[in-house]
């Protein structure tokens, strides 16, 4: 099926490809069309099932949207919907290492390294036909950044029975345990049966 992403997010774009392979991904920007949502809900299944309407409003035809982010148990779940935006200045988004660092200064002093990445996805069929899972993917935060694969938070999200962060994984690897992963399973598996 072709399938139009509702994310210009390059790096989710590589990710879910890989995921849901047999079907044809497209960012928005491949068919002419400029989105930008402003996220104003107030959980990744608002901000999910709310990206996905608003493409699905102007494209009509197959919508995926992945909203997720990082929770970080001694924050209180934080950055949570904000990762993107974490330590914004006046609007302005930090590049992901400088974000990272700003997460580690937080986490001085912390014994609690506890951490999960959220992804909820939401697949929208036709305008009252859609679909929306939520996983989660656990690990601990790093003291440093280590590792150059993956995005975002990958170089500081360690995971204690590999000995690496996600950053020090290839690519396939990730997929097969990551909260996009395993959401992007069981949207292909859906699809598989799809009547
Ligand atoms: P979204 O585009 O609003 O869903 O924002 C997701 C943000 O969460 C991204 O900009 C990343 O910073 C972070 N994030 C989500 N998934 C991952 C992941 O798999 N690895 C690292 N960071 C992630």
């Amino acid at each position: 099926m072709e399938i139009i992403l509702a994310s210009g997010n390059r790096h989710k774009l590589f990710e879910l490809k890989e995921i849901l392979k047999g079907h044809t991904l497209l960012l928005p920007k491949d068919i002419g069309i400029s989105f930008d949502f402003e996220e104003t809900g107030s959980t990744f299944l608002e901000n999910s099932q709310g990206k996905a309407f608003d493409l699905f409003n102007k494209v009509n035809r197959p919508v995926l949207a992945d909203d997720s982010g990082l929770s970080v148990a001694t924050l209180n779940g934080e950055p949570g919907i904000y990762s993107a935006r974490y330590g914004s200045v006046n609007g302005v988004e930090l590049e992901a290492p400088v974000r990272n660092l700003y997460l580690l200064d937080k986490l001085q002093g912390k014994t609690d390294l506890n951490a999960e990445f959220i992804c909820c996805m939401t697949l929208v069929l036709d305008k009252n036909r859609f679909f929306a899972v939520q996983e989660s993917f656990k690990g601990e935060i790093t003291r440093e950044s280590t590792g150059i694969n993956g995005f975002g938070y990958d170089p500081i999200f360690f995971l204690p029975e590999y000995g690496k962060t996600v950053a020090e994984l290839p690519e396939k690897e990730k997929n097969t345990i990551s909260h996009r992963g395993k959401a992007g399973y069981r949207i292909a598996k859906l699809l598989e049966k799809l009547e």
